[in-house]
């Protein structure tokens, strides 16, 4: 499928078929999604892929019992922690960088977020996240499956089912499967109402 047939074909699906997604499909729509781009390339986004029945049943009392999280054979709730990637600077470094351009990086960066917050830099790192979901919705719809992005959940309990230390953003959770539904044709501003050339 195109990208622009994945685009023009994705939906919000809350109902989806009742089979199981392979391994094999799910690393494919994430290792598509982790080509987004972020600044200084620092890919704060973590994953992490729901399919055991039980953690999902508490994952859907935790996300305001969304029918789609019950319907999903896969729900991914996408991660942001930005001080596991600051502790790990090193690795969004591209190795074919000068030793010189190396070394300014692994100084400037820590120094520039170390200078914010902890919620700043959380904040900083949701907005970068939110370009790898842009990714993740068109990736798992180029793969021929289906998607429900959502907002709706407790993030506190959301941690304490993963074990996820407080600093760790959760800027949406993925429904994913095979629609058993169609959904909504899209409703989006026209182009006239958003748009400005100067
Ligand atoms: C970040 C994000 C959060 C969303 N949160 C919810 C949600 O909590 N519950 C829900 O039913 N839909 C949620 N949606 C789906 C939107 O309502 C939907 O994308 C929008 O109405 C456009 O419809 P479409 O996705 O079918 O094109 C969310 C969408 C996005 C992108």
């Amino acid at each position: 499928m195109s990208v622009k047939e994945a685009m023009e074909t994705r939906r919000s699906i809350r109902k989806y078929a009742q089979e199981p997604i392979p391994r094999e499909d799910i690393e494919e729509m994430l290792r598509l999604a982790s080509l987004a781009p972020s600044a200084w390339n620092i890919q704060p986004w973590r994953f992490i892929v729901v399919m055991d029945p039980e953690k999902k049943r508490e994952l859907h009392l935790a996300a305001n019992r969304h029918p789609q999280v019950k319907s999903a054979p896969v729900v991914i709730i996408l991660t942001s922690d930005m001080e596991d990637a600051i502790a790990h600077i090193e690795e969004c470094i591209h190795p074919d960088m000068p030793e010189e351009g190396k070394q300014w990086l692994k100084e400037t960066i820590p120094k520039v977020f170390g200078a914010q917050s902890a919620e700043q830099r959380g904040q900083w790192g949701v907005a970068q996240s939110n370009i790898v979901l842009g990714y993740l919705l068109i990736a798992i719809r180029s793969l021929g499956y289906d998607s429900s992005p959502m907002y709706g959940y407790n993030p506190e309990r959301i941690r304490q089912l993963f074990d996820l230390p407080s600093h760790v953003q959760i800027p949406a959770i993925i429904a994913i499967g095979k629609r058993a539904e169609e959904g909504h044709s899209h409703h989006r501003h026209p182009l006239h109402r958003i748009v400005r050339y100067v």
